[in-house]
């Protein structure tokens, strides 16, 4: 299977950001265990600060791969054009949070790509991305 995982705002600093939160490890680092537990699929990565570019991520993914693994970030929460696009795209998307929104400020607690997304997982760190993986496989 050709997955794609898209991380959106701030994941790229993963390990140094909140860690009481998001944990210690850097999202390369995590990757590599990522991709060695699933080797025989092809697992690429992709992250951005900027909403427009998830959104022309989930358009490419959608000619080119067989599933994306999606964590919009904060724009979980604002965002209707990600929303809109999951909805307008055939590629299964799954919604991965790393920590557990409902636990979180209640400005959290509203997805609007929980609605659209295929499957969420959140709350179970790092794992929760290969959770998604195994998911798509069954
Ligand atoms: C997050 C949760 C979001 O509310 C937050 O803005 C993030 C990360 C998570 O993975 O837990 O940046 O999506």
């Amino acid at each position: 299977m050709k997955i794609l995982i898209i991380n959106g705002p701030n994941l790229n600093l993963l390990g140094q950001r909140e860690p009481e939160i998001y944990g210690h490890q850097s999202f390369e680092n995590y990757l590599k265990e990522l991709k060695n537990k699933f080797a025989g699929h092809t697992i690429d990565y992709y992250q951005t600060n900027h909403e427009g570019a998830i959104i022309d991520q989930l358009q490419f993914a959608n000619q080119h791969y067989d599933a994306v693994i999606l964590n919009p970030a904060a724009y979980t929460h604002t965002s209707i054009a990600i929303a809109d696009c999951i909805k307008a795209i055939d590629t299964p998307v799954i919604e991965v949070h790393i920590s557990d929104l409902s636990k979180r400020e209640a400005y959290r607690q509203l997805s609007f790509v929980s609605a659209v997304a295929q499957h969420t997982i959140m709350g179970q760190g790092l794992k929760g991305y290969e959770l998604a993986v195994a998911y798509l496989l069954n």
